[in-house]
């Protein structure tokens, strides 16, 4: 009788483990499909991997071009240069701790900076330098001169002066500050 007993309970201990097996087997399963059906999710469309990608290099237009000329040698040239040469020895401060006006050609860091940056410059003028490092500068602010699209319009003439690397360079840091 006794071995009856234990007989019975090793069969009712087994299928219950079979039980336990087959669940977790069913489980296992599930879980693979649902990793392979969010893989094939993020795959659709075939996105490539790549987060960001650079748009090609923008054409300038040749007439906004031409209206920058002009608004630059109203308003520019005077310090940085009628040929965006800017200031002699334009790395020196000068004695009372104000800057001089840098190129704006290839020579210069302009095209270093992205658009964002370069419209903040011209808008705030040297004014905006005052909290950073406390030194001065004569770069008036045109954000109250000219209006916003003059402000575009002579960037784009400026641009229009660089070497397709510099600009290249420019736009792709321009094209990564957008949010
Ligand atoms: C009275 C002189 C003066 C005039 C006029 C002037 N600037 Fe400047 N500009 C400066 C000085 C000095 C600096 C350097 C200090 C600074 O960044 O504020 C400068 C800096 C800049 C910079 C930053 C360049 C860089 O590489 O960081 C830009 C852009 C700029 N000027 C654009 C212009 C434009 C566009 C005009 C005309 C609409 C203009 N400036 C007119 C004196 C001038």
């Amino acid at each position: 009788m006794a071995g009856d007993v234990s007989e019975v309970s090793f069969e009712y201990r087994s299928a219950q483990l079979r039980k336990l097996l087959l669940i977790g087997i069913g489980g296992l399963v599930m879980l693979l499909a649902a990793c392979q059906g969010s893989g094939a999710a993020s795959n659709s469309g075939r996105t490539p991997l790549v987060l960001s990608t650079v748009p090609p290099l923008p054409t300038l237009d040749e007439g906004e071009i031409a209206a920058g000329r002009q608004i630059y040698a109203d308003y520019c040239a005077e310090c940085h240069g009628a040929d965006l040469q800017g200031e002699a020895e334009w790395k020196l401060q000068n004695e009372d701790g104000s800057f001089r006006a840098p190129p704006h050609d290839a020579s210069g860091h302009t095209w270093h900076h992205s658009d964002d940056v370069l419209l903040e410059v011209i808008r705030l003028g040297g004014a905006r330098l005052t909290e950073d490092v406390g030194g001065t500068s004569n770069m008036p602010a045109y954000g109250e001169i000219l209006s916003e699209a003059q402000i575009q319009t002579v960037l784009t003439y400026i641009k229009s002066t660089w070497p397709e690397e510099a600009r290249q360079v420019q736009w792709e840091q321009t094209a990564r500050s957008q949010p």
